[in-house]
This record gives structure tokens, C-alpha cells and sequence, in this order.
């Protein structure tokens, strides 16, 4: 039995309101779940009544190559949170959007208005959404969904290329979209986290960011990201590794 199934039963269903999670769990070190595991997630809510609520703070608006990454496993949330990528930085602006037996159930208990009345100071703030909207027109007008999962397949075999060269200093790495781990290898007489703050500075130095999550460096680079530049990203990755970690 799936783990999730036998913990909603010890939990007893009808005391269980949702399942969350982000359809891939980036700040702990993009951990990338098998393909089948958001779907079999919504099989086991739907047979329990729970509701599948989507994180979609990274990877939604195009991340995985796809609008939102429950989208990219084929899965149809209840709810979905965004953030990030829904104005690629460019404002500050959060959003959660929900389907339409949720905000049915809100309009039944209120004024039969059809809004789901959660107050914030800034909801809806009109510069903020303007740059939402901005930010998806480009994102249609420059065809980055295609263009992501294209950039996407190259960064995968180039992470695949430099597990293979490097196995002393790269313990693991992969890739959905644009959203990459590269896993180093910590043979133990290291803090955890050393080896990644490490990394991290030598990348940095060379002009690159990238962030560390713990002994995982973690790639998220723009969705407009050319082969070149991948090819570049990799390319110092590898010299950075050789310099910080030598065999
Ligand atoms: C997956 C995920 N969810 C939520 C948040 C928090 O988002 P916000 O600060 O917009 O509420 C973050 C922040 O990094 C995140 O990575």
C-alpha cells in the first residue's frame, strides 16, 4: 500500500481536510519524485475525499516546461498556490487559485457573490497583477513553455554527461524542465552543506549564481536560457568542481 494511504487510514479519512505539496520539492534539494507518484497522489485524494492542494511557487508558470508542474505530471489539483514565476520576480505578487466545487461551496455560505473573500491588504494590487499579465504574454508571445522544455532536455544530458565524468565530486544529478540538482558527493569528514556553500562562492565567482540546498546544488536559471549559455552553466560547473573538490 502507497504510504500516504496508510498514514490517511491510521489518521482515520474523514479527519484528513488535504494533501500538499509541491509537485517537485525544490528548496530541500529538488528532490525529483517518479513521474507516476502526483498521479497516484490524486488517485488516493479522490478516493479518500481529501483535497490535492499544488505548490506551484516554483514550478508554476513554466519551470517545468509546462503552466504548472501538476500539469506537467497530468494531475488536476484542487488548489494551486503561486508566487514566483507568476511575475518572474518582476513584482512581488502571490496568488491562489482553486476549482470551481471549492468556490462553489464559498458562494452557497456567503452572499451567493461569486468571490472567495480572504482579506489582504494587497490583494489584487493592480501594478502587481499587471506585471502577472505582462509577464504571461511574453511567456505566450516567446513560446517559453516549448522553448523551456527544449532548453530542458539539453540540461538534463548535460547533467547526466557530468555525473558520468565527475563521479568522485557528483554523487547524483538530474533535471525536470529547468529546475536542476547536482547532488556532490560528501565522503563524511565534511560538515554537511561545506562542499555546497563552497561550490556555491567558486560559481558565484565566476559569475554564475547558483543556490546551495545543503550538499545539492540547485540550478533554476531564466526560462530564456540559450544552449550556449547551458552549455557555459556546465561547462564551469565542471572546472569549479574539479578546483573544489580534487579527487
Ligand atoms: C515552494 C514554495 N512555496 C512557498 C514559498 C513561499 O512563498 P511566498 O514567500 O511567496 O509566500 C516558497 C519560497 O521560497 C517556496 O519555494
Amino acid at each position: 500500500m502507497h504510504e500516504v494511504e496508510r498514514l490517511i487510514q491510521f489518521e482515520d479519512p474523514s479527519t484528513v481536510a488535504a494533501f500538499v505539496a509541491e509537485p517537485i520539492q525544490a528548496a530541500g534539494g529538488v528532490i525529483i519524485p517518479p513521474d507516476n507518484y502526483l498521479a497516484q497522489i490524486r488517485e488516493i485524494c479522490t478516493r479518500y475525499d481529501v483535497l490535492l492542494i499544488t505548490d506551484e511557487v516554483v514550478t508554476g508558470f513554466g519551470r517545468l516546461g509546462d503552466w504548472t508542474g501538476a500539469r506537467h505530471y497530468g494531475v488536476q489539483p484542487d488548489i494551486m498556490t503561486f508566487a514566483k514565476g507568476i511575475t518572474s520576480g518582476y513584482q512581488p505578487l502571490g496568488a491562489t487559485a482553486v476549482s470551481q466545487p471549492i468556490i462553489d461551496a464559498y458562494i452557497q455560505a456567503s452572499t451567493g457573490e461569486p468571490e472567495l473573500r480572504h482579506g489582504n491588504t494587497y490583494s489584487g494590487h493592480p501594478v502587481a497583477t499587471a506585471a502577472a499579465l505582462a509577464n504571461i504574454a511574453i511567456i505566450e508571445r516567446d513560446n517559453l513553455l516549448d522553448r523551456t522544455r527544449v532548453a530542458g532536455d539539453h540540461l538534463a544530458r548535460l547533467l547526466r554527461q557530468i555525473a558520468q565524468t565527475l563521479p568522485s565530486q557528483v554523487a547524483d544529478a538530474g533535471s525536470e524542465g529547468l529546475l536542476g540538482r547536482v547532488e556532490l558527493r560528501n565522503d563524511g569528514h565534511q560538515p554537511p552543506g561545506t562542499l555546497g556553500n563552497l561550490v556555491t562562492t567558486k560559481m558565484r565567482e565566476a559569475g554564475i549564481i547558483v543556490r546551495p540546498a545543503g550538499d545539492v546544488i540547485t540550478l533554476s536559471p531564466p526560462l530564456i536560457i540559450t544552449s550556449e549559455e547551458i552549455d557555459t552553466l556546465i561547462a564551469t560547473l565542471h572546472d569549479v568542481l574539479l578546483e573544489a573538490m580534487p579527487a
